[in-house]
């Protein structure tokens, strides 16, 4: 089975969850996207729900898939985020942002009851790192950020290279929010819990790609059927 399979699979089965009435948040990325695209032909069926997008790539999906959408700031929680990830570690730990929506994902997320994270199970992995960390900054005074967030690697016991990420065009990646992304190769990130304090300690990170905690489950689609993990 092809991968987009698998991430629709995992989609469809985040939308079981699903009742009317709910408030959803809703992931930015490829595996996100075939929830929207599932939710949409839920609600032209009659489902009443409202989204909050977390990017303006997924903003423009729901708006072409007919799922109506309100903001954090017209309602006073959501029910459910349901989101995608580049890893899942076993705690539900997960690096996101390779799509760029980290800041706004988190937020959403951190305002729902529950994030049930979809994917694909090539992003289980028993500790996260080999997925350079994406973490959001501030283009004014990066190279003393960039120093800062070198200390915090070495105080956390992880090093590698950074790279400011580049769009397709070659120049600067700038994020929905107007900022840069710098993408960290740390292979192996033994304590993310530590590493994430550290990282929103630093006055230019304005958010980095390291979810601890914010997870309730993982949808996880492979060859062998689908897996559901809680926390
Ligand atoms: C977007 O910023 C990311 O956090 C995505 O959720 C993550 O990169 C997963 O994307 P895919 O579903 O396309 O792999």
């Amino acid at each position: 089975m092809d991968m987009d399979q698998l991430k629709r699979q995992a989609a469809a089965r985040a939308l079981e969850e699903v009742r009317d009435g709910m408030q959803l948040g809703l992931g930015t990325g490829s595996t996100a996207k075939h929830f929207v695209e599932l939710l949409g032909e839920r609600v032209a069926a009659g489902l009443k729900v409202i989204g909050v997008p977390t990017s303006e790539a997924t903003r423009a999906d729901a708006e072409r898939c007919g799922v109506p959408l309100t903001t954090l700031d017209a309602i006073d929680h959501l029910d459910i985020t349901v989101d995608g990830a580049d890893e899942i570690d076993p705690e539900l730990n997960l690096i996101k942002g390779g799509g760029g929506a980290l800041l706004r994902e988190k937020i959403v997320a951190a305002a729902s009851d529950r994030m049930i994270v979809i994917a694909d199970d090539t992003k289980w992995v028993p500790t996260l790192g080999r997925f350079p960390l994406p973490i959001e900054v501030i283009p004014f005074g990066l190279g003393a950020t960039s120093r800062a967030i070198e200390k915090a690697f070495a105080e956390c016991g992880v090093s590698g290279q950074m790279a400011v990420r580049k769009a397709k065009d070659g120049h600067v990646f700038v994020t929905d929010g107007g900022h840069w992304i710098v993408d960290a190769r740390l292979e192996r990130i033994v304590d993310p819990a530590s590493l994430a304090r550290a990282l929103s300690a630093i006055p230019g990170v304005v958010e980095h790609g390291l979810f601890i905690g914010l997870a309730s489950s993982a949808v996880l689609a492979g060859g062998e059927g689908i897996r559901v993990i809680e926390r």
